[in-house]
């Protein structure tokens, strides 16, 4: 039997092996094939046309701005750019912008916002529980597991139906008590693509409401499924009707600065001095982890923000974006009845009527990579690689 002290002595070589994150795993297999003709719908990155992920021409200008003018690299302290939260605002707290119950801080993209924000939660409430609907996106549950709260997962999605579980998603939620937390997809649910509409939102709202949920809502697609404004409807409408909301918020989809690491973190509560308390103990939690958020993509966003004439191009440019995801879509969906519903559905991704069996021989014989549940990118491959994916696609479903 082992004594503490030969617990102690345990080595690394002890540790048991780690399960891959499987959309980490799936860029692997694809990068290893060696087909010129692959398609890669399993990354979760934006391509144009050519089936690049080009840095925004916005971005590209205020980084020369950057190198041109930055004199210093100095710390910034935990909080990092605090005008690129204020800039921020606007845009995702819309009509809310002005209440001042309501603070914003950088974070290293949505990803750190979610952490800090379940770790606020888990300080406030160490018994909370986490309302999460199923299918979602695979960095939720470790998240909520990290923090040590319950997550209690229900049905968000009919595959069949190509349809949100309504009725079941509020039975779900109902059986929350007070300061159980709901997680909420703000846009574009990653990986379904199937959204809560406003007639939706506000059932949802009610039940949040009646039993004193508090919401989380992440939003890291802003601007991809319908516009900036309506994708954050439902960020809006809890921060109008709950006291006590939480956003996590991504500029890494929109800005197309993923490795950058931009994002944000919202607090609302009842009154500024408990959210400025909230805040405190977001610092001290950012403190403990990356003590700050890194600046450059933040420093870049800030500047394309305060630049009336680059905030407009970025604009356009966001549209572009939009236009291409939602253009794809139908193409998709006109090619066959059986993926008509992926034209109703917004944001980058969509679930392939697809058994893992088909997944995998769309994998071996189209060198087609999607993640098993058949999980696709509509926008990971260019314009000449439509054609290619969708006859596979229906050659699959026919099989
Ligand atoms: C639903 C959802 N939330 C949050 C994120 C985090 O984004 P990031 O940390 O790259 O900003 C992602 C990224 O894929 C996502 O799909």
């Amino acid at each position: 039997m082992l004594t503490t002290t030969d617990a102690k002595a345990r080595g690394l070589a002890d540790l048991p092996p780690v399960i891959n994150d499987s959309l980490l795993a799936l860029i692997t297999l694809c990068d290893a094939d060696p087909r010129p003709d692959k398609i890669d719908v399993g990354v979760g990155v934006f391509r144009d046309g050519a089936g690049n992920t080009p840095i925004l021409e916005v971005i590209k200008a205020a980084e020369q701005r950057l190198l041109d003018t930055q004199k210093s690299k100095s710390y910034l302290g935990s909080a990092g750019d605090k005008r690129f939260a204020q800039l921020l605002r606007p845009i995702l707290l819309g009509e809310h912008a002005g209440d001042e119950r309501i603070l914003g801080v950088q974070t290293p993209g949505g990803c750190g916002a979610l952490r800090l924000g379940f770790e606020l939660l888990a300080t406030v409430n160490p018994k909370a529980r986490v309302f999460l609907g199923t299918p979602t996106w695979p960095n939720h549950p470790p998240i909520i597991r990290a923090v040590d709260l319950e997550a209690v997962e229900y049905p968000y999605y009919e595959r069949g139906q190509a349809a949100v579980r309504f009725e079941d998603m509020l039975e779900a939620i109902r059986s929350g008590e007070p300061g159980d937390v709901t997680l909420l997809h703000g846009c574009c649910h990653n990986p379904t693509g199937a959204d809560l509409d406003e007639e939706q939102w506000r059932r949802v709202r009610d039940v949040v409401v009646e039993r004193g949920l508090i919401p989380l809502v992440d939003i890291a697609y802003q601007g991809f499924g319908r516009g900036l404004e309506e994708d954050a409807y439902g960020v809006h409408l809890m921060l109008e009707s709950c006291d006590e909301v939480i956003v996590a918020q991504s500029c890494d989809k929109n800005f197309s600065v993923y490795r950058d690491r931009v994002g944000s973190l919202w607090i609302k509560s009842g009154s500024r001095e408990t959210s400025e308390k909230a805040m405190g103990h977001v610092f001290q939690r950012a403190r403990e982890m990356w003590s700050m958020p890194p600046d450059h993509g933040a420093a870049a966003v800030h500047i394309v923000l305060e630049d009336p004439e680059l905030r407009e191009r970025w604009l356009v440019e966001l549209a572009g974006m939009r236009d291409r995801i939602n253009a794809v879509r139908q193409r998709i969906a006109g090619a066959d009845p059986r993926l008509a519903f992926i034209g109703r559905q917004f944001g980058m991704f969509s679930m392939l009527p697809l058994s893992k069996e088909q997944v995998l021989r769309l994998r071996e014989d189209d060198a087609i990579y999607m993640a098993d549940s058949g999980r696709f990118n509509v926008v990971g491959m260019g314009d000449g690689q439509i054609d290619r994916f969708i006859a596979a696609v229906v050659g699959a479903m026919d099989s």
